[in-house]
């Protein structure tokens, strides 16, 4: 008697089982479909976008010898280019990354980890006034710098937008720590210390807060690339990243003037009559490279934002 009520459960699961097996026939059919609507989207966006800068780059040219007809001509097509970089943008928030999340996740976390050591390296550097603290301090500047290098070329690889200047930024970086790690201890050494010292505490500060900036959008990118969840759209993106941007562009700002001040100081201490160190002068124009690097990428990709959003409320 229990062994026909055991056959005919097992009939029941068998036929439930083949209808399992149908549907996930169908699942994995509907998955490749999918996935390859996926890449064909994918590839198509790319290489509009590719073939859409090259036109760009032409237009540009040929409005240098173009007459003033022509020059409307042009200007009309450069907006509709515009637009429709627009609507990649948008298209693109419906595509998976090609940018691994995972490993741009790990190198924001990475940069956060490593500000906490910096700051508290650089506010130990302020109370305990010793040379070798320092020379650790600059050691670790180096080396996060130098990392950083090599953890963007992969970000970059994978298809990250990071502007050029950012990754040169970090390269001129290592240059200025491993110039102020050969500094050796003297009058002018201890003239510039706790300015820079200062300067490495706030910069420590603001990068946390361009940490939650650059988490948050990243966080939200991927929730728009999901949508698992249709409560973010690319309107509710774009109105958190300004909110962010406003917030964190003065003290962006302030810092790139500091980096200003510092170097004004240093091209001051570079004339003074014991200045014997050749570390102050290169410090200086260091600085002054950064100040210009820094503050004209960020105005640039400020406007270039502002352009952007301008264009898409003239589309609506
Ligand atoms: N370092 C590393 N990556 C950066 C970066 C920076 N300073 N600025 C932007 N990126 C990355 C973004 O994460 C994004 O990556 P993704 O394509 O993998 O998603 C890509 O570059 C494009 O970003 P974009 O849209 O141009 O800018 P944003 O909105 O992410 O950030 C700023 C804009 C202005 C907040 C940012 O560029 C910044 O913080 N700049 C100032 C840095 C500075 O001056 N530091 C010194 C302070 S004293």
């Amino acid at each position: 008697m229990s062994l026909q009520r055991f056959r005919a459960e097992w009939q029941e699961l068998d036929k439930e089982f083949n209808q399992l097996q149908e549907t996930h026939k169908l699942y994995r059919q509907k998955l490749d479909e999918l996935t390859n609507l996926q890449t064909k989207c994918s590839n198509s966006v790319s290489k509009q976008k590719r073939r859409l800068k090259d036109l760009a780059c032409s237009l540009r040219r040929c409005k240098l010898y173009a007459d003033a007809e022509e020059i409307e001509a042009i200007q009309r097509i450069n907006n509709d280019i515009k637009e429709r970089r627009n609507v990649f943008f948008d298209m693109e928030a419906f595509l998976p990354k090609k940018n691994g999340f995972a490993y741009k996740d790990e190198y924001e976390k990475f940069k956060l980890y490593l500000t906490i050591i910096l700051l508290l390296g650089a506010i130990s550097c302020m109370f305990l006034l010793n040379r070798v603290i320092d020379e650790i301090f600059n050691f670790l500047l180096v080396w996060y710098y130098c990392t950083l290098t090599i953890r963007e070329s992969v970000l970059i690889s994978n298809g990250s937008r990071i502007k050029g200047w950012w990754v040169s930024h970090h390269y001129v970086s290592t240059f200025l720590s491993g110039v102020m790690l050969t500094w050796p201890n003297g009058l002018m050494y201890q003239m510039f210390r706790s300015q820079f010292l200062a300067f490495s505490i706030y910069q420590s500060c603001v990068q946390f807060l361009q940490y939650y900036y650059q988490s948050g959008c990243l966080y939200r990118l991927r929730a728009l690339g999901e949508r698992d969840h249709m409560d973010l759209t690319v309107e509710g993106f774009q109105s958190w990243m300004w909110r962010g941007l406003t917030f964190l562009l003065p003290f962006l700002f302030f810092g790139h003037f500091w980096q200003l001040y510092n170097s004004l100081t240093l091209f001051g201490l570079s004339q003074h009559e014991r200045c014997k160190e050749w570390q102050v002068f290169v410090l200086a124009l260091t600085f002054l490279v950064l100040f210009l690097g820094n503050f004209l990428t960020t105005l640039k990709v400020v406007h270039q934002k502002f352009q952007k959003n301008k264009d898409k409320l003239k589309n609506l």
